[in-house]
């Protein structure tokens, strides 16, 4: 009864807020009638990983800076207070380190996943921009970040990338000092990152986000299929191989979060540093100007490029072909030119050129940690090689590789939908079902509606 009552008046609620602000329209028309294919797997979490790293580095974030000082006499030092008195600071600091990391680790599964299901082609080529541009971002705030701790590594590596500015011909030299706001990286240099990296660039990301799924939402999701659920509606208008966003993949993804979550925890109560991958040890010492670390190195997510870079023997060589590592990304709808999205159906060329790529890529990422030597360096270069080939033969490959039939329909559904297709909903329903039967559910719902019910607005009548 008084559930009744309470959702009568939550409709109020919603009908009075709907005449203000259009909410129930874009809850339906991004979550209850946004419809996904049913075949989503593991690979599809990353997208709402990257949303849950990103949420965790904005909100640990806010609270280091209210104990953190962005000036060089005094950043290293309360970059130690925070982890030594400030309540809780160890842990905000580690969540946003590891956070960084991790961010890293999702968003190279998320792309690699477009590579492999071909989500990058028509229609999805904004997408994927969007995403590029989002990817360079948050190397951008990730490089302004590691300088913050003011530490040996984050001072000496500054100093390597930001000379790299002075390779470029005529303006390179005045544009580093620009950047740098100094002679040589100073406290200017590390008020403009603070400034960079909390305020501008963390907006620019989310602004991207909003416009990348407002891009995703407008053509639909990709598959591991790679077919378009559109061409198959039923007599509703539905499409026949889709589900509903909510509440089928929002239950998907909440349990793909428990497990990260699970991982993520691990490390940053046990194994924050992983190593010296996550945090630098070098870094533990305060920047120093008169003492260079003997190797520097950049963090592990920035070593494939940075490999590239050091395996050219010019400097602006070597500066032009990291760029262009980058750049190719963007052209890569372009370039990729088969008439099949998934590597599900393609030839055996291009899955063996994805392969080799993926190896070249993850080559060059353990090289970038490791000191130069002379073996080191011909690796490099094989693996550069390796790199831009795939992206120079990918035009060729796509237009010369045999493809299997596309089936019309998708070939298997992670999440059977079933009721109108007279098959039962498994898993997901009973876990769903269960959920709402707990005395926890029932107990929580109980209060919501007692919560609602007692809030004066909607008590009111209408005069
Ligand atoms: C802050 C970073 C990012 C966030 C929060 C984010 C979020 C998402 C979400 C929630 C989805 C839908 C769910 C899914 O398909 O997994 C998605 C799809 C997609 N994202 Fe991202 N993304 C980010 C960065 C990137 C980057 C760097 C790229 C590639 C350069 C990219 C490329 C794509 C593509 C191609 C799709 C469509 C996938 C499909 O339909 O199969 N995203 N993204």
């Amino acid at each position: 009864m008084v559930c009744q009552k309470t959702s009568e008046k939550a409709k109020q609620l919603l009908n009075w807020v709907d005449e203000r602000l259009p909410l129930s329209n874009f809850i339906n028309e991004h979550l209850t009638h946004y419809y996904a294919p049913k075949n989503f797997n593991f690979l599809y979490f990353f997208g709402s990983l990257a949303l849950l790293v990103l949420v965790n580095q904005i909100v640990s974030g806010i609270f280091l800076a209210m104990h953190y000082k962005p000036s060089a006499e005094l950043a290293f030092d309360s970059v130690e207070y925070i982890m030594r008195d400030v309540q809780w600071g160890w842990l905000l600091r580690y969540l946003h380190s590891t956070g960084a990391s991790m961010f890293f680790i999702v968003i190279y599964l998320h792309m690699f996943r477009a590579l492999f299901y071909g989500s990058f082609k028509k229609p999805r080529e904004l997408i994927w921009l969007f995403g590029m541009v989002i990817f360079v971002m948050l190397m951008a705030e990730a490089f302004m970040g590691y300088l913050l701790p003011w530490g040996q590594m984050s001072y000496w590596g500054a100093q390597v990338i930001i000379s790299l500015f002075g390779a470029i011909p005529v303006v390179g030299e005045d544009l580093a000092l620009w950047i740098r706001g100094d002679f040589v990286i100073a406290d200017a240099t590390l008020n403009r990152f603070f400034a960079l990296h909390v305020v501008a660039i963390p907006l620019a990301i989310l602004l991207l986000v909003v416009l990348h799924l407002a891009a995703l939402h407008t053509v639909g999701s990709n598959n591991p299929d790679g077919i378009d659920i559109k061409k198959h509606k039923n007599p509703e208008g539905l499409p026949v191989d889709g589900i509903p966003f909510h509440p089928y993949y929002t239950v998907k993804d909440l349990y793909g979060m428990g497990i990260f979550m699970i991982v993520f925890a691990f490390i940053v109560f046990y194994l924050p540093e992983v190593g010296g991958y996550f945090l630098e040890h070098p870094n533990f010492d305060p920047a120093d100007p008169m003492r260079t670390p003997e190797h520097i190195q950049p963090v592990w997510y920035f070593t494939p490029f940075y490999t590239i870079l050091r395996a050219i023997p010019s400097k602006l060589g070597g500066v032009l072909a990291m760029g262009a590592a980058i750049a190719v990304l963007f052209a890569l709808p372009w370039l990729d030119r088969s008439a099949v999205r998934s590597v599900r159906y393609r030839g055996p060329m291009f899955k063996w050129a994805l392969f080799v790529f993926v190896l070249a890529f993850i080559g060059l990422a353990i090289l970038g940690t490791k000191p130069v030597s002379p073996i080191a360096t011909v690796f490099a270069r094989i693996f550069s090689a390796l790199y831009f080939g795939f992206f120079l033969l990918l035009p060729v490959i796509s237009c010369v590789d045999t493809t299997k039939q596309v089936p019309d329909r998708l070939t298997e559904a992670t999440i059977p939908l079933a009721k109108r297709e007279g098959v039962h909903w498994r898993l997901f329903e009973r876990a769903i079902l269960a959920v709402q039967a707990s005395p926890c559910y029932v107990r929580s719902k109980a209060y919501c509606c007692k919560f609602i019910a007692s809030l004066p607005i909607i008590g009111c009548k209408p005069k």
